[in-house]
């Protein structure tokens, strides 16, 4: 009887701290916090990979559950005035200040788009409201946040389709002059996924010779721009990081083109490039775009190709064609088609399995003659600016939501 009681708190204390415990790096501030943070989040995983293999419910679809815990109802208050609305079918929240005295002066309009790695996340978590609030309060601006459709349910292009649709409708006169927004200051911004997505419709707008209203601004905040080569540095040195694992990103892209899991596996193992995807290796080659300080103790591999990978998924878009495609990975085009894209703001974070492919759109954007404001934070860790809400509320993000929206007043 006491030899099982003991046996017991052994393994309860060994599974707690299997959970808590995960190497964290001693920069990093509040570490207990983010110990305990990540302990949910991977205890989550966890039942969703059980979850997955009984067949009771999707990977995602347990995943969710982080979107439902902090939804909120947008309801408007002394400044703001919140409103949802459909524009050409896709949901929107609208946040505009409340008019004050003179209403004739036109404001400033910041599009957000949420992160989540296109399968979560929502408009209406309180981070994402509370940030809306603080832009529309601090700037004066309009904020339209999109409720973009979510993979697995809507797979590539869907997300980004009604990304494009949004701001497409956005940018003509007569809806910019009903919100009374000034044509000229509206920025697209977003973070992780939001960030790719804010990225990919920026370099599509400057693409169609009939848009007439363009952005002024993109900031990007740890953007993910890349699917070819899932083994730079940083995905390296943050494969076991908190928040974002490299697992899960890997899980997030392949969940974005299909549910295949025959491409998860191959991006797992990095060789889920093909003779398309590969000519255009040469625009994430880390070693020619990550200064010196970064390519640390790594020596660069071009990922192999596998010829024809995709052919056997019998999916209507075959990966093959989705993978070179930059309104999936933006960072695929040419430098002439970065020119004259608006300027922009990069926030990367040191532990961070996307901080190369920040860094390395720095490095293009700057090299086709973009101006660019690039904050590189030390002690940061994937999601960070998201964390400003009780009980996972971190200083870091306090910070990091001052420096972005002093961006945002500055430049846009
Ligand atoms: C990557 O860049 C290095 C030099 O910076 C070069 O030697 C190598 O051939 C490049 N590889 C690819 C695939 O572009
Ligand atoms: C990278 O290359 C250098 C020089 O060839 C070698 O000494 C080092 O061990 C390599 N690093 C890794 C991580 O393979």
């Amino acid at each position: 009887m006491r030899l099982g009681s003991i046996i017991l708190v052994v393994a309860l204390c060994s599974f707690t701290a299997y959970y808590i415990y995960e190497p964290i790096p001693e920069e990093i501030e509040e570490r207990w916090k983010l110990m305990l943070t990540n302990s949910f989040f991977r205890s989550l995983s966890h039942l969703a990979d059980l979850s997955e293999l009984l067949g009771l419910k999707d990977y995602m679809g347990v995943m969710y559950f982080i979107t439902l815990v902090e939804k909120v109802v947008p309801l408007s208050d002394e400044h703001v005035r919140v409103t949802e609305e459909k524009f050409e079918g896709v949901e929107v929240v609208l946040y505009q200040p409340k008019q004050q005295g003179d209403d004739t002066e036109l404001r400033r309009a910041v599009i957000y788009l949420h992160g989540g790695g296109w399968c979560l996340g929502s408009s209406l978590m309180s981070p994402y409201d509370l940030l809306a609030r603080k832009i529309v309060t601090e700037l004066n601006a309009v904020v339209l946040s999109v409720e973009y459709r979510l993979a697995p349910a809507h797979h590539f292009p869907v997300p980004y389709e009604d990304v494009h649709r949004v701001v497409k409708h956005f940018l003509q006169d007569r809806v910019l002059a009903q919100y009374k927004v000034d044509p000229g200051r509206i920025a697209v911004s977003g973070d992780s996924a939001g960030g790719n997505l804010a990225a990919a419709v920026s370099q599509q707008l400057q693409k169609e010779p009939g848009q007439k209203i363009h952005l002024k601004a993109q900031a990007l905040i740890y953007p993910v721009l890349q699917a070819l080569d899932l083994n730079t540095p940083s995905y390296q040195q943050n494969q076991d990081m908190p928040i974002l694992p490299r697992t899960l990103m890997v899980r997030f892209w392949s969940e974005y083109f299909t549910s295949d899991k025959a491409l998860f596996r191959a991006m797992m193992a990095n060789t889920h490039n093909n003779p398309e995807s590969s000519s255009l290796l040469k625009f994430v080659n880390w070693s020619a775009f990550l200064p010196e300080t970064y390519h640390r103790k790594y020596n660069y591999t071009a990922p192999s190709v596998v010829q024809g990978f995709g052919r056997e998924a019998s999916g209507v878009d075959p990966p093959s064609r989705l993978l070179a495609d930059p309104r999936a990975s933006p960072l695929l085009v040419p430098d002439t088609a970065l020119r004259s894209l608006p300027k922009a703001y990069v926030l990367t974070c040191e532990y961070d399995v996307l901080r190369d492919d920040g860094i390395m759109y720095v490095t293009r954007l700057r090299a086709a003659g973009v101006e660019v404001t690039h904050e590189h934070y030390d002690t940061g860790f994937h999601g960070t600016m998201m964390f400003t809400v009780w009980p996972t509320d971190f200083l870091i993000a306090r910070r990091m939501t001052d420096n972005y929206v002093k961006w945002l007043k500055e430049n846009l």
